[in-house]
């Protein structure tokens, strides 16, 4: 009997070594590649051009600027032509010569993919492109229920946020492949990390949901090919999209989004959070009981959509 219980109490204590072990390693890993490992030499290791959609506003112009640091060209990619050109003018008066820009006018939402992807296959012709960064999105204004957003709101979404990734990974990849190196980033959304349901933003985190899972198999397709692909997914950060005009600890400015992004690229996770705090978030949320999260994020919402109706009246 004495045997049997040192024989039981043996092993569970075996089993909880184990599992401390595994808290423990995963600890130091995470913060490892949260705050000590350096980021990678984007231009030696890829190439010395580095494409980033939607680069005139948020997260998408503060990449730039940190691709420019690290001695990168920037192809600029954007809808608005004087936008494109005051973020040309600031790399400019920031890094002066030594880092050249082009710029590509074009509105994804009112493009169709092949065009897209005609237009980038022209314009990287004979550059070294080392990065692609597929940033450009757009969202619903407020919280809404699907039947109630505009046609061309739906549209645009999926237009801007699914195609333009699509055509314009299209356009990179045999390029990529023929050197045989390459960096492609995915900016998802922790609207559809495989945390949370997102409901009053369905279509927007639908078309998030998609992009995790294109950066998810495409990478497996290419990596032999030496590109390395991943999803990045922000939760709140600062910017027009989110209309949170000041920053926190959790809800960072595009800069300290940026920063945080690029020292993830070329690294291999597939799907990443690459900022800490909202590492942390996400590994809370993988805690909870999805019953509750979802519950609790419906309410988020509709309380929020009370809100705006609410504004939206006191306006008229
Ligand atoms: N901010 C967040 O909390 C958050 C959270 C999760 C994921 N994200 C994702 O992060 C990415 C950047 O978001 P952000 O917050 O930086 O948004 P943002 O400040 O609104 O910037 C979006 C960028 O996309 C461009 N864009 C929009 N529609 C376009 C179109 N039809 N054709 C070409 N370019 C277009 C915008 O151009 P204009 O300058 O002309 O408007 C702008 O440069 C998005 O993919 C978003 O879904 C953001």
């Amino acid at each position: 009997m004495a045997t049997l219980d040192f024989t039981v109490i043996f092993f569970v204590s075996f089993l909880g070594f184990i599992s401390l072990c595994k808290v423990v390693t995963g600890f130091i890993k995470w913060v490892w590649v949260m705050f000590l490992r350096p980021p990678k030499n984007l231009k030696d290791h890829y190439g010395s051009w580095a494409i980033v959609t939607g680069c005139t506003d948020g997260i998408g112009k503060a990449l730039v600027f940190q691709l420019a640091s690290h001695g990168l060209n920037l192809l600029l990619v954007g809808r608005n032509p004087l936008k494109l050109q005051a973020t040309a003018d600031a790399i400019r008066e920031r890094f002066g010569t030594q880092v050249k820009t082009r710029k590509v006018v074009v509105d994804f939402s009112k493009t169709s993919g092949e065009e897209m992807s005609k237009t980038m296959e022209g314009v990287i012709e004979g550059l070294d492109i080392g990065v692609l960064v597929n940033n450009a999105g757009v969202a619903y204004e407020g919280a809404t229920f699907f039947h109630e957003v505009e046609p061309e709101v739906v549209e645009s979404i999926i237009k801007v946020n699914v195609e333009a990734a699509t055509w314009i990974t299209k356009a990179v990849v045999p390029v990529m492949a023929k050197k045989k190196k390459g960096a492609i980033v995915n900016i998802g959304s922790g609207s559809y990390g495989g945390f949370l349901s997102y409901p009053l933003y369905t279509v927007y985190a639908a078309s998030k949901a998609y992009l995790t899972m294109f950066s998810r198999s495409i990478s497996l397709e290419y990596k032999k090919t030496g590109i390395d692909i991943q999803c990045q997914i922000p939760f709140y950060v600062s910017t027009k999209m989110t209309k949170f005009r000041r920053s926190s600890l959790f809800t960072p400015t595009a800069e300290a989004f940026s920063k945080a992004s690029l020292g993830w690229i070329g690294y291999g996770e597939h799907v990443c959070v690459p900022y800490w705090p909202h590492s942390l978030q996400s590994f809370v949320l993988k805690l909870l009981p999805r019953s509750l999260k979802d519950r609790c994020v419906f309410l988020y919402y509709l309380g929020m959509r009370k809100r705006m109706m609410l504004q939206d009246s006191r306006e008229l």
